[in-house]
């Protein structure tokens, strides 16, 4: 699935924006991971807000009038780059620990630099709100990044159906509504894909619009309903969140709201494959279990046990791991953020595994990181082969995306030896303090400051060094 992506001038950022350390960017970050793997892992993990839920949400602020309160927001580098986007666009953003204050009462029509919009493709979400509030939106066109290209055609193209005019001019994205009463009208729109962002984008749009919008072969995922939630809960009318078809009757107005976001069903999943390739029994919490269907069919599959202990608990224990198949879908099918991890624990499984990634066409970039730690995979097309090996060994490898980070960490708990992952700033876009959680259950694993320029040459006879760093957005 894919086309096209282009750059942009910036501007200085008016700053609206009160930030408490936790919402400052980190400079480029210097260290790596060291983890020494064979330990049991024990005990139990407190999940995180779900940041594909934060993000929407965040872009779902602008449309209210008013103050917002969010609760249960994560300390993530991608929640405070949308925080600073939405600084730009003229909002008031305060945070304390996870609860998050925004204040869209100010919105104007400006541009968010492209350095920020470029780094975080989520941001392009705002022109839904933005449109919806204003009649008139600039947002730069948000590039590909290593899993695709990710176009965002049918965003604007349901735009264009709610009767806005779009046109791309030096990689910007202009959206105006023509006429003395900018506002967006409803519409019947098709997605040719069941896309998160561009459902999420178009149902944004359609809770202020003129009459009736139906969202057909729409995304549903639990994000998905989640900003529904959000918006109804500020007044909107919003049928069939979840479904493949949602309906919005417009409202004039919104009003504040003071809104949970859900747990990180993938941050979830991805502790649940920990346990798994350890052979260890944990609990996580808060979870909400019908979010990970998949992942525990999956889980059940290849050997393990997952229990649900109590509504928001889950007990994973241990079990030989099989082989299975995996083919990555829309929701509820399996997660794509899921696969590489997912992928990590199947170099461990006995037998032959097939992954198929049918959602990005570039997300297999952590196979010859996996193989660098002594697995066997082989890459066809967008089928990966995986051979059950019984063990990995530790290695210096370097993470290519936020999932794939993720993948290599499972990889080095159950490797022999000592592994070290270099580009962590790939993790701390998606995961809150996972080597902090993961200490917590037992695992032998440290941020270090990255000493060597090529920082993966690490001397492997190294023990447990010295100085230890913690990474600078945990110092909130
Ligand atoms: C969301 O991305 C998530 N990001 C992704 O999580 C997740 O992998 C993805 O949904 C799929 O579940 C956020 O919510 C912030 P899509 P999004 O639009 O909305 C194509 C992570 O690891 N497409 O559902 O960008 C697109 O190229 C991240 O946390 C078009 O062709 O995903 C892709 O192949 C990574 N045209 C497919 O659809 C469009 O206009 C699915 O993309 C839009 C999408």
């Amino acid at each position: 699935m894919q086309r096209n992506s282009l750059i942009l001038e910036d501007r200085p950022i008016n700053h609206s924006l009160s930030l408490t350390d936790s919402h400052s960017l980190p400079e480029e970050d210097k260290s790596v991971l060291q983890i020494w793997g064979g330990n049991p892992l024990h005990g139990h993990v407190k999940i995180s807000g779900a940041k594909n839920s934060a993000l929407a949400i965040m872009a779902g602020a602008i449309l209210c009038p008013d103050d917002c309160r969010l609760r249960n927001v994560p300390s993530l580098v991608d929640v405070a780059r949308m925080s600073q986007i939405l600084a730009a666009l003229g909002l008031k953003i305060e945070r304390n620990g996870d609860t998050l204050d925004i204040d869209a009462r100010h919105l104007q029509q400006s541009q968010a630099p492209y350095e920020l919009v470029s780094q975080l493709r989520a941001s392009f979400f705002v022109i839904g709100p933005v449109l919806a509030r204003l009649g008139a939106a600039r947002v730069p066109l948000p590039g590909g990044c290593a899993i695709g290209a990710r176009p965002v055609d049918l965003h604007v193209r349901g735009l264009q159906a709610m009767g806005a005019e779009v046109h791309i001019d030096h990689g910007m994205v202009h959206a105006y509504v023509p006429g003395r009463n900018p506002k967006l009208k409803g519409a019947k729109i098709y997605l040719d894909y069941p896309s998160v962002g561009a459902t999420e984008t178009l149902m944004m749009a359609a809770t202020l619009a003129e009459g009736e919008t139906t969202l057909e072969n729409a995304a549903q995922e639990p994000e998905v309903v989640d900003l529904a939630n959000f918006c109804r809960a500020m007044g909107a009318r919003i049928r069939g969140a979840g479904t493949n078809t949602i309906v919005i009757s417009g409202v004039p107005n919104l009003h504040s709201v003071d809104y949970p976001i859900i747990p990180d069903r993938i941050e979830a999943g991805t502790f649940l494959v920990a346990g798994a390739i350890t052979h260890s029994e944990i609990t996580i919490s808060p979870v909400v279990p019908d979010h990970l269907t998949a992942v525990i069919a999956k889980l059940q599959d290849i050997g393990a046990k997952v229990i649900a202990e109590e509504p928001n608990c889950l007990r994973l224990v241990p079990g030989r791991l099989r082989a299975t198949d995996i083919e990555t879908l829309p929701y509820p099918g399996f997660p794509t953020d899921m696969q590489a991890p997912f992928m990590a624990l199947l170099t461990k499984s006995e037998g032959d595994s097939v992954i198929t990634e049918t959602v990005f066409e570039n997300r297999l970039g952590h196979v010859a990181e996996l193989n660098r730690m002594g697995a066997d995979i082989r890459v066809k097309g967008k089928h990966a082969l995986i051979r059950g090996v019984s063990m990995l060994s530790g290695a210096p490898v370097v993470a290519t995306d936020l999932r794939a980070s993720a993948a290599l960490v499972i990889a080095a708990l159950a490797a022999d030896g000592k592994t070290t992952i270099q580009r962590l700033h790939h993790l701390d876009r998606g995961y809150y303090d996972l080597e902090g959680k993961l200490r917590q259950l037992g695992a032998k694993i440290e941020r270090v400051q990255d000493k060597t320029d090529a920082g993966v040459e690490a001397d492997q006879t190294l023990t447990a060094p010295s100085q230890i760093l913690t990474p600078p957005q945990m110092q909130s």
